[in-house]
């Protein structure tokens, strides 16, 4: 059953509704999500026939783009959606084209099933919460195909293709770790919007340099959509951020990967509590801390440690994603950092190494440092 044709009910003019009522009656071959009133769209044109008659009766519509493997992050995305949009659109795509070309593309988890019954799970709870003014009324999950109608331009640096690039703030950071990362985030961003035409955009703080680059793009092409950035959702025992990646660590390696969180949180408390603004108490904090854990796991034997490689520790302004000396206090900052968690050495006798065989993992975090006129 397709709820978006009910709602329209009691608010359009009878012929409109008569028009509506057709598309219903042909609508019991149209796909949803088991033991859900989900639309399933898998292809460009579905969605815009779903999306067009939403215009006429002026529905909100929030869009939550993912790459799906599910987690609790996104569902506090789809929440946020829910309680501000008549609609909400969740978008499921492995995009090719952010992953380079030695990157976890193949290995990336597609976990359909699960996320179905997620978001059906969800779905009847965001029912039963009056306080929101949708559900999730659709599954965006196109083709490859579907969304590089002239052929998948490929994953190097010097593909040609049509691609949006948001430069310099996508060069740095994550963009020089992965240079066509944020050419391809941007690209199959655009594509999504022109799609599904969201009010508003839904976003984690958590990949916070993409926030950025979604914002700048928006702004920059007049795109007529909102952007919402919502807070990072962390394991609430050791605050580790949430990530689809992390299924990649075994519990050996788990243990130790909120080692970024807690650098973070040090140099956060360096600018907090010590009062300090300078680059060098404050990413002097959280390397100090990266540096002690390094030490203590090199001390242990190869079967039982867990090393890991910092690619980045950033204090940066949080329009530009430009490094800092010292944090501006009436602009505040972003406080961000990466790491590898290498693969073990030597697994102890049965050891779960994590899915996949437990690859190198990149993790990534950030802390705002908000302005102090702001705090006090
Ligand atoms: P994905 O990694 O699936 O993340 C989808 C959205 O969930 C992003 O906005 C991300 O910031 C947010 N998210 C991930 N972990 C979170 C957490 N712990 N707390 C809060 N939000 C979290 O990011 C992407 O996909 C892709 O780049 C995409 C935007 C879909 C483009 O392909």
């Amino acid at each position: 059953m397709l709820r978006s044709l009910y709602r329209p009910r009691a608010i359009l003019p009878n012929h409109k509704y008569h028009v509506l009522r057709t598309l219903a009656t042909s609508s019991s071959r149209r796909e949803t999500l088991p033991s859900s009133p989900i639309r399933v769209l898998r292809s460009v044109n579905s969605a815009r026939v779903w999306r067009r008659p939403l215009f006429d009766t002026h529905r909100t519509v929030g869009l939550v783009p993912t790459m799906g493997a599910l987690h609790s992050g996104h569902l506090s995305l789809i929440r946020a959606a829910a309680r501000d949009n008549h609609h909400v659109v969740v978008s499921i795509y492995v995009n090719p084209a952010q992953f380079g070309p030695r990157e976890d593309l193949d290995s990336y988890p597609a976990t359909w099933d699960s996320d179905a019954h997620i978001l059906a799970r969800l779905d009847r709870e965001l029912a039963g919460d009056g306080a929101n003014l949708g559900r999730v009324s659709a599954v965006f999950a196109p083709t490859t195909t579907d969304m590089y109608p002239s052929g998948f331009p490929g994953q190097d640096i010097d593909s040609k293709g049509s691609f949006v690039s948001i430069t310099p703030v996508g060069e740095v950071l994550e963009g020089a770790s992965r240079p066509t990362f944020f050419r391809g985030v941007a690209t199959v961003c655009m594509k999504l919007f022109n799609i599904i035409q969201p009010t508003r955009v839904y976003f984690g703080q958590k990949d916070v340099q993409q926030t950025v680059v979604i914002r700048r793009m928006v702004e920059d092409f007049m795109m007529p959509t909102e952007v919402v950035v919502g807070p990072t959702e962390r394991d609430p025992t050791d605050g580790l951020a949430l990530s689809s990646r992390n299924v990649y660590l075994g519990p050996r390696r788990r243990s130790v990967a909120n080692v970024l969180f807690r650098a973070l949180t040090a140099a956060e408390t360096a600018y907090t509590e010590s009062r300090h603004l300078d680059r060098e108490s404050i990413v002097g904090a959280a390397e100090g801390v990266l540096d002690a854990v390094l030490q203590e796991q090199s001390g242990l034997a190869p079967e039982r440690r867990s090393l890991f490689e910092v690619d980045y520790v950033s204090l940066a302004d949080p329009d530009t994603m430009q490094e800092v000396d010292a944090v501006d206090p009436e602009r505040g900052a972003v406080l961000s950092g990466a790491i590898k968690m290498l693969p073990v050495e030597k697994a102890a006798e049965g050891e779960d190494l994590g899915y996949s065989g437990g690859p190198a993992v990149r993790l990534i975090d950030n802390i705002i440092l908000k302005p102090r006129t702001a705090e006090e």
